[in-house]
């Protein structure tokens, strides 16, 4: 804990990541916001998710995990929320992502049926869109040789699916219910999974592979279509029962004026057997490009900060204080390095070392006046022999014909971006950007990154909402 903050003191300082209040809790962690420092005051809001401690008395779930997190680690695209790093402090887990200024489509979901209205089609085309982009990068992703990482997310749910007020949706916590898996066979009936979203295969036995994956994300895709579970049973062995089952019914009973070609995607992508599902994410999100029908990024962007706007405002205000909190106390330590707590994490982004006193600088001041007297000397030789006309040979033609290599470019080329390539919904999508109303209170926003200080008010509430039972 640090000593000295003015406003808000962070709970716990892991290496330079000073952590403050909690954000969200799940299964398996909490989520908290913490605050990266480094120097010359830089700082940065981050999230991280601290693994419940009882997990980690099983070590297999804790190597898992790891190396699962390392893996993750290695996908970067706009639709997956970025690992940053990982904390292992002797009793704690500990991982660093980007935070995310948005909520879950679970809490979407639930805001949905709290206003008793449905979600806008447009925006749930481009909120799975973006997901089936994300999904794709992450079976796609390689290690440093290029080699396929084969990597699977087994837990594609509204959970893992964070849409920020920037219009993105988010992939998160890949990797995870790998780990999970493993704490599930060394402890039977400890912990229970995401059933409703799992494919049948495995409900079959069968190992995850990414056609896993884009069954969880149609089955999403068509809860949010149909405004209601798809393997809803009361228990876990009815759930698991009717997903075993197969025989789906389709989305079109429960939203009679859905698009045929709509349908066909969903109907496909929830195929009991993989041989007639998609082959990969993407090709499922090829389909549904095609159809053009996918609100922008800011519309769906919009759209988040209105029905989210209570929770959003109340997480706006802890980042302010996040923010603002001992910022003096970073830059009057400087330059000394960033302070390591006692149990120094094994996985830590080590703190920046102090330079070294130069070499020059411990030259004494009698030496320095005769190198000084020595450089002048000589320019005034390099000069007369110039004039001279015995000039420096010059550059051979060869040397002249190979201008120096560039600087080399960027490690990591910008990923393509793909919310911004959907396509804006067309004359004849069945809903649009949300109109104006009763436009809802505006909300004073502190100053900060995600606000800037001015006031926010939010677009009006979408007007074609259903009532539905998710
Ligand atoms: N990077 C992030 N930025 C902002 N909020 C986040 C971030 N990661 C998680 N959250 C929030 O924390 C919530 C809880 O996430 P968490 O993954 O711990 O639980 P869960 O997904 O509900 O369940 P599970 O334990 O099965 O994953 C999320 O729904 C989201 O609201
Ligand atoms: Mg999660």
């Amino acid at each position: 804990m640090q000593a000295g903050l003015t406003q808000k003191h962070p709970e716990q300082q892991v290496g330079r990541y000073a952590i403050f209040d909690q954000i969200a809790a799940g299964g398996m962690a909490r989520v908290h916001l913490a605050r990266l420092t480094g120097q010359e005051g830089f700082s940065r809001v981050v999230a991280v998710k601290r693994m419940h401690r009882h997990l980690l008395e099983n070590q297999e779930f804790k190597r898992m995990f790891l190396e699962e997190a390392r893996l993750a680690a290695r996908v970067r695209h706009p639709n997956v929320v970025p690992i940053l790093d990982v904390l292992a402090t002797g009793e704690e887990l500990l991982i660093v992502m980007e935070y995310v200024h948005g909520v879950s489509v679970h809490a979407l979901m639930q805001a949905s049926v709290k206003a008793k209205k449905n979600m806008p089609r447009p925006i749930v085309y481009s909120m799975i869109l973006q997901m089936l982009h994300g999904l794709e990068a992450a079976h796609e992703a390689t290690d440093e040789r290029g080699r396929p990482l084969a990597l699977v997310h087994r837990d594609v749910s509204p959970q893992n699916v964070l849409v920020g007020v920037d219009g993105i949706a988010r992939v998160v916590d890949f990797g995870v219910a790998r780990a999970m898996s493993a704490k599930q066979d060394t402890d039977p009936g400890v912990l229970k999974g995401k059933h409703s979203y799992m494919a049948p295969e495995l409900v079959h036995g069968a190992p995850a592979t990414r056609q896993a994956d884009v069954f969880s994300a149609a089955t999403l895709f068509w809860e949010l279509i149909a405004g209601r579970k798809l393997f809803g049973g009361a228990t876990e062995v009815e759930r698991l029962n009717a997903v075993a089952k197969g025989n789906y019914p389709s989305p079109k009973q429960y939203a009679r004026d859905l698009p045929v070609d709509v349908e066909r995607v969903i109907v496909r992508g929830i195929s009991a057997k993989p041989s007639e599902r998609y082959a990969t994410a993407l090709e499922m999100a090829i389909e549904l490009e095609s159809l053009h029908v996918a609100a922008t990024p800011r519309v769906v962007g919009d759209w988040v900060a209105t029905l989210a706007v209570e929770e959003l405002a109340a997480r706006m205000e802890l980042i302010h204080q996040v923010e603002t909190s001992g910022v003096s106390l970073v830059r009057q330590s400087l330059p000394a390095p960033a302070p390591e707590v006692a149990q120094a994490p094994a996985i830590v982004t080590p703190a920046a070392k102090p330079a070294a006193p130069s070499a020059l600088a411990r030259v004494p001041k009698p030496v320095w006046a005769f190198a000084a007297a020595l450089t002048v000397l000589s320019l005034i030789g390099i000069v007369s022999v110039m004039s001279s006309g015995d000039a420096a040979p010059e550059p051979s033609r060869a040397a002249i014909a190979k201008p120096a290599p560039p600087p080399p470019a960027a490690a990591e080329p910008a990923p393509e971006v793909p919310a911004k390539a959907a396509p804006e919904p067309s004359a004849t999508a069945e809903v649009t950007a949300p109109e104006a109303s009763s436009p809802p209170p505006a909300v004073e926003l502190p100053p900060s990154a995600y606000g800037a200080g001015r006031r926010y008010r939010p677009p009006a509430r979408p007007k074609e909402f259903l009532p539905n039972e998710l």
